[in-house]
């Protein structure tokens, strides 16, 4: 279907394009309900894959034959495969985005209805339809915390990419991952540095789950969680900052707030290390529109270009020194406290 889409009237490709609800929620269902995961070890009939999955067999065949000819099935001697896209819907699979798909529909997906509203106003469509901000809807929950987790965790191994392999953290005893979620991304810098000490900080009910993914890792001696609001509470002392995809969830006012939060309690000289996209400049395709996109609706919050980036951390009393990239979608940007 997509690939034929530039072939039909232009009016059918509006409706495929239209059409994206449906695809979204068909992918949650394979996700959701394990179809991918029950996949793994090779071709089963629609009927055996509705019963592992407890599903209705006539619904979950239509679903599959819906989603065949966009590439996450095919058919096969005795049922159905999947392909190597459909797989990333798995558990297992290390660039499985299968939390990605449970966290965008579950949460995502209903402020996407505010559109509209966040067009003529330019306030978040989450705040109308959820009736509150989205982090504070989403941090109410345990079982929506857990998937916001999950969700950042995978898409984030998977944004990254190779971009921390070679990677070095500038120098400094204590490294303070600002809203660091579970502790996965500081649980890695931590196994990459044996010498350092670390700090997690984010909201009680996000930073909740970090103890655990801290001592699978190996890790919890030389770190400690500390849950907080980086609106409220100073944030914790530390020679380096990290924050990644963080800052991309604020507006430039509110953004400030944190770097200022960071800026009050470091040291001049005191490094900070964003994890973030950088956006292109002109019109070439980018997954990077999507995400701002999002930020838009759900947050009110910005993907920066280069030179947006520059301005924000001037504005905040940061001086950018450098931008590493890797083969991902997320960047380094490092910075140093004037
Ligand atoms: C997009 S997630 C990024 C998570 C993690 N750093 C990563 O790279 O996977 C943004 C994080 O900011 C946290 N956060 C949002 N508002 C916060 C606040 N007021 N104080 C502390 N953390 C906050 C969220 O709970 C969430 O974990």
């Amino acid at each position: 279907m997509a690939n034929e889409v530039q072939d039909l009237p232009a009016a059918l490709q509006m409706q495929q394009l239209l059409a994206g609800f449906e695809v979204s929620q068909a992918l949650y269902v394979v996700a959701e309900l394990g179809v991918a995961t029950a996949l793994l070890d090779g071709p089963r009939s629609v009927e055996d894959l509705a019963e592992t999955t407890n599903a209705d067999s006539d619904a979950l065949g239509r679903i599959i034959r819906f989603l065949t000819p966009l590439g996450v099935f095919r058919s096969a001697e005795g049922g159905v495969e999947i392909t190597d896209l459909g797989r990333t819907l798995a558990d297992g699979p290390a660039d499985s985005v299968r939390g990605l798909a449970r966290y965008w529909m579950e949460t995502h997906y209903s402020p996407f209805s505010g559109l509209l509203h966040t067009a003529r106003t330019g306030e978040t469509g989450a705040t109308k339809v959820l009736g509150k901000p989205f982090f504070d809807w989403v941090g109410e929950s345990s079982h929506l915390s857990e998937l916001q987790n999950s969700a950042m965790a995978g898409g984030g191994r998977v944004a990254r990419a190779d971009l921390l392999d070679a990677y070095q953290l500038p120098e400094g005893q204590t490294i303070a991952d600002i809203g660091g979620a579970d502790g996965a991304l500081l649980a890695e810098l931590l196994a990459k540095a044996p010498e350092r000490k670390g700090i997690v900080f984010d909201l009680p009910n996000v930073v909740a789950k970090a103890t655990e993914t801290l001592a699978a890792a190996g890790v919890d001696k030389r770190a400690t969680v500390v849950a907080g609001d980086f609106f409220v509470d100073n944030v914790p002392a530390a020679d380096v900052y990290v924050m990644s995809v963080v800052l991309h969830d604020w507006d430039n006012a509110t953004a400030t707030r944190v770097l200022k939060n960071i800026a009050g309690v470091a040291t001049a000289g005191t490094r900070l290390v964003l994890v973030e996209m950088v956006l292109p400049e002109g019109d070439r395709p980018h997954f990077t529109k999507m995400v701002d996109l999002t930020m838009l609706a759900l947050l009110g919050g910005r993907e920066r270009s280069e030179t947006e980036w520059r301005g924000l951390l001037t504005e905040s009393g940061f001086a950018l020194d450098r931008i590493v990239s890797g083969s991902g979608l997320l960047s380094v940007i490092e910075a140093t406290l004037n």
